[in-house]
């Protein structure tokens, strides 16, 4: 099995590769990705050298970049390339039209050109937008409410306008919020407890209510390794974590874990249009292939807390590079 992974170099694709050189070890592996402020081959250090691993430095929005690639052929593209996050899709959304959009594009008429056996989109909670109550089926309506999530609703519908086209052997994930090694710290959870190991308070955006359901990454990718193996072409995925907590919980949850005070916190600005809950019904993923959340919440928390803490010299020469010109814009007023 030969697999292209777009995004390999992020959060969590590179928590993606690390597990299938580890479960799948036959396989082989091209990573693609095209190193932006949050792209860090740092990630892949322990397994640059792996037999079954290769880097390509290249943009899934370059046709010639992609098309060269798969000449190559594969079995399988897994794309996890995007702009990923929703307080930059505010300030400038361009960036996410051309790399979720444009670029999912270029993939799809590659996998439909070079006979992809498989296609992965790797989409998120946030197309379907907000919910006061119970949670959303694969069946319910996008109703993304911010750029990034209307540019990840937007990859969707091409990708399954492939399917209903031109038979491109598609298949969706819609996961809720990833936690883990590896997250860049500009996301709540490895912002928060970057923030408290440097004796910075965590700014909680409006009054924290604001309700996300956490999965261990790790979990995530043994969901999209499922689809991968086993999903439907055609089908839409929802995984969820089963653990719904306000922003003031994981807050809390951290201090403590951090054994610091409860007000090493302040309140901030909200965020423009912030949705205010995220809901998966994950029946589907259960029924049809067997999959489920395997770590705990607060084990899990706590394995987080522990590899950030151990891991520091990774998070401190990001912040203090290009990305703290990011982060004093973003925050300065906060
Ligand atoms: P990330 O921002 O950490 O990583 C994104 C990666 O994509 C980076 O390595 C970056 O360099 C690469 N990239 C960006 N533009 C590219 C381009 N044009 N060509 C090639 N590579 C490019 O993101 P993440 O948190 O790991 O998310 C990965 C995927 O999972 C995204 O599609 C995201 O929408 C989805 N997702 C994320 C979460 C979450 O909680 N983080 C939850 C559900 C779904
Ligand atoms: O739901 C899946 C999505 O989760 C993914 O599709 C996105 O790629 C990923 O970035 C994430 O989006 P969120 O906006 O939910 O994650 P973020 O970590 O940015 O924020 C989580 C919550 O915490 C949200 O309600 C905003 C709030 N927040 C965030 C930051 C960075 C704060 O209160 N303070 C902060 O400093």
């Amino acid at each position: 099995m030969k697999i292209l992974v777009t995004g390999g170099a992020g959060f969590i694709g590179s928590n993606f590769i690390r597990l299938i050189l580890n479960r799948r070890p036959g396989w082989d592996l091209v990573n693609l990705d095209c190193l932006t402020y949050c792209g860090n081959l740092e990630n892949l250090k322990d397994i640059e050298k792996h037999k079954g691993y290769r880097f390509a430095h290249g943009d899934i929005a370059d046709r010639v970049t992609v098309d060269t690639l798969l000449s190559e052929g594969f079995d399988a593209i897994v794309n996890f390339a995007a702009e990923s996050h929703v307080d930059r899709s505010i300030l400038d959304a361009s960036p996410f039209i051309r790399t979720n959009i444009e670029g999912t594009l270029i993939l799809l008429e590659g996998a439909q050109k070079y006979g992809i056996k498989k296609y992965v989109q790797v989409s998120t909670d946030e197309v379907y937008g907000s919910i006061e109550n119970g949670s959303f089926t694969e069946l319910s309506n996008l109703a993304p409410g911010s750029p990034y999530s209307a540019s990840k609703a937007s990859a969707d519908l091409l990708a399954l306008a492939y399917w209903n086209t031109h038979k491109t052997p598609v298949v969706i994930t819609r996961c809720t919020n990833n936690y883990g090694p590896y997250q860049f710290p500009e996301k709540l959870i490895p912002l928060a407890i970057s923030n408290v190991i440097e004796g910075k308070s965590i700014p909680v955006y409006g009054d924290g209510l604001n309700v996300r359901d956490w999965i261990y990454v790790e979990d995530h990718c043994n969901a999209i390794l499922s689809v991968l193996e086993n999903g439907k072409v055609g089908e839409i995925y929802n995984i969820a974590g089963s653990s719904e907590k306000t922003n003031l919980e994981i807050v809390h949850t951290l201090l403590e874990l951090l054994g610091k005070k409860q007000d090493m916190m302040h309140f901030v600005a909200d965020r423009p249009g912030h949705d205010w809950r995220y809901s998966l019904d994950d029946k589907k993923i259960r029924r049809e292939l067997g999959w489920a959340p395997s770590y705990d919440f607060n084990r899990a928390m706590e394995m987080t807390v522990d590899w950030y803490k151990q891991n520091d010299s990774w998070w401190r020469r990001i912040k203090s590079g290009e990305y703290s010109k990011y982060y004093e814009r973003m925050y300065h007023h906060r």
